[in-house]
């Protein structure tokens, strides 16, 4: 009987708990944070002891950030993080299906975490992100990884809190995946993983359809924030300390486009730059197709934006653009670059590349790295195309051949890091700022600071240093960071 009575809680249906939910968001998840909680009490008091929570996250900027934004509710409900995933009660993987190896690593670790789930009563497993918007993967996982608890998607992270309590409730397998959405909801709680700095999401989703990028599928079209929600988030973590914000989207540069009273991306950010207490602006992603004279001429009056750009390429041939539906040449794009340094001449640029794009050749992968060359970027991010069933590029002809590619990729790497060494051998004997972001991890006597620009630089220094922005002297270059010491700042 007493046992009954114990259990009577769990027992109770999920559609009893929310008949009682306001419908009204955030409203909702605050109600369930609380049915939540006397929930975990319970299961606290069965297992003995305080269940504990990993949340791995794979992919993207704004994967790390809806992390954050799921850590947030798990913390208000109870849970205590635990670093390993191999220990914690309630793992959940934050997926991501941008190239096809992030997938295999996700069934990877999910089988290993099967084995232990077997040894622990009150584990539970919960997968979302990106790679569960794809049909086939739920599929999948409902046929293969019977074990997991909660699968949910990009467009209802909000609602995690709901769902967490209705997994908690139940003995089966919860599934809910939205396709697409319009519906942005603010104000949940979030936790974030460092005091100082934090991502900020300015929209959601992307239009542009590039014929090998999955995003658009599985995040939905472009939704931007209202720009008063943006700058009463950022003047709320001002206040709580952070002075770095990092303004995400997956094409920054069409802010604002489907908002009541349109705005664009610059006049956003001279919104932000006003907000007292922020010493530091970064963004990313830019699609070079939308990057405008408007926004150049702000960065280059900005006191708080960083000289740092992250403009992908993709690829130098004019030819492969096109088919990549990138709606810029390779003589667009440099001039763009050239505008750009011209206007901000400290500004450090860096790419995303793609090697092996359907019907890519010799010739086209010779313009890839001619523009490496001509812009010299100060790091770049390369890929192996991967194919990504349901885009165009995937039924695209002539795919290369692995051979062909690997030495393409081989080839344009070196390229890059000769080129990015150089780059940053440039600052040697400059003094900057640096924002003291973590002790070192080898030597725990340094710390570990971002200049401006991205470049990290190690130097001297106690933990208190955290946190603050401090004068160092870049005295030696690393091929791509630096050594350096600190100034005395008074
Ligand atoms: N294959 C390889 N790289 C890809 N990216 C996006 N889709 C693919 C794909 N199918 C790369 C692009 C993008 C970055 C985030 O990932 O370079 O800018
Ligand atoms: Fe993918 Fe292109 Fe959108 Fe970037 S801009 S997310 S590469 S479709």
């Amino acid at each position: 009987m007493k046992m009954e009575n114990t259990k009577h809680h769990r027992l109770t249906s999920f559609a009893e708990t929310a008949s009682e939910a306001p419908l009204q968001e955030p409203d909702r998840q605050y109600y369930f944070i609380e049915k939540a909680k006397d929930i975990f009490a319970e299961k606290c008091k069965e297992a003995d002891r305080t269940l504990t929570f990993c949340v791995t996250t794979f992919g993207c900027q704004m994967n790390a950030r809806d992390s954050e934004k799921l850590v947030g509710i798990l913390e208000q409900i109870g849970y205590v993080e635990e670093p390993d995933e191999e220990k914690a009660d309630f793992v959940i993987y934050n997926t991501c299906t941008v190239r096809e190896n992030a997938n295999l690593r996700v069934y990877g670790r999910l089988g290993q975490l099967g084995r232990i789930k077997k040894k622990n009563p009150h584990m539970m497993i919960a997968l979302c992100g990106c790679m569960m918007q794809e049909p086939e993967v739920v599929e999948k996982l409902k046929k293969s990884y019977r074990f997991v608890d909660l699968i949910f998607g990009t467009h209802n992270i909000y609602k995690f809190a709901e769902l967490l309590t209705n997994s908690m409730q139940s003995d089966r397998m919860v599934i809910d995946i939205w396709k697409d959405t319009d519906k942005i909801v603010e104000d949940l709680p979030v936790e974030r993983k460092y005091s100082f700095k934090s991502g900020v999401n300015i929209m959601f989703g992307c239009n542009n359809f590039c014929s090998y990028c999955i995003v658009p599928y599985v995040r939905g079209r472009e939704r931007s924030r209202d720009p008063k929600a943006i700058v009463r988030e950022i003047e709320r973590l001002v206040a709580d300390g952070v002075v770095e914000v990092m303004l995400l989207g997956q094409n920054v540069n069409s802010y604002g486009k489907n908002l009541e009273h349109p705005m664009t991306f610059a006049q956003l950010l001279q919104e932000i730059e006003k907000i007292e207490g922020l010493e530091r602006i970064r963004f990313m992603t830019s699609h070079p197709k939308d990057l405008s004279d408007e926004l150049i001429e702000v960065m280059s009056r900005s006191k708080k934006i960083c000289r740092h750009l992250h403009l992908p390429v993709q690829s130098g041939s004019s030819r492969i653009l096109k088919k990549m539906n990138r709606h810029y040449t390779k003589e667009h794009y440099l001039e763009l670059v050239d505008k750009i340094k011209k206007a901000v001449p400290d500004i450090s640029l860096t790419t995303d590349i793609i090697v092996g794009f359907p019907g890519e050749t010799e010739e086209d992968f010779r313009e890839t790295l001619d523009v490496v060359r001509k812009v010299r970027y100060d790091s770049a991010f390369t890929f192996i195309y991967s194919k990504r069933t349901g885009t165009p590029a995937a039924v695209m002809e002539d795919q290369v051949s692995e051979a062909e590619v690997k030495d393409r990729f081989d080839r344009l790497l070196k390229e890059v890091q000769t080129i990015s060494a150089q780059r940053c051998a440039i600052h040697e004997g400059t003094i900057q700022k640096a924002l003291v972001e973590c002790q070192n991890e080898h030597d725990p006597s340094l710390v570990t600071g971002r200049l401006s620009n991205n470049l990290l630089v190690h130097f001297p220094g106690d933990p208190s240093l955290i946190g603050r922005l401090v004068d160092v002297s870049l005295d030696e270059c690393k091929g791509f960071y630096y050594m350096g010491k600190m100034k005395d700042t008074e």
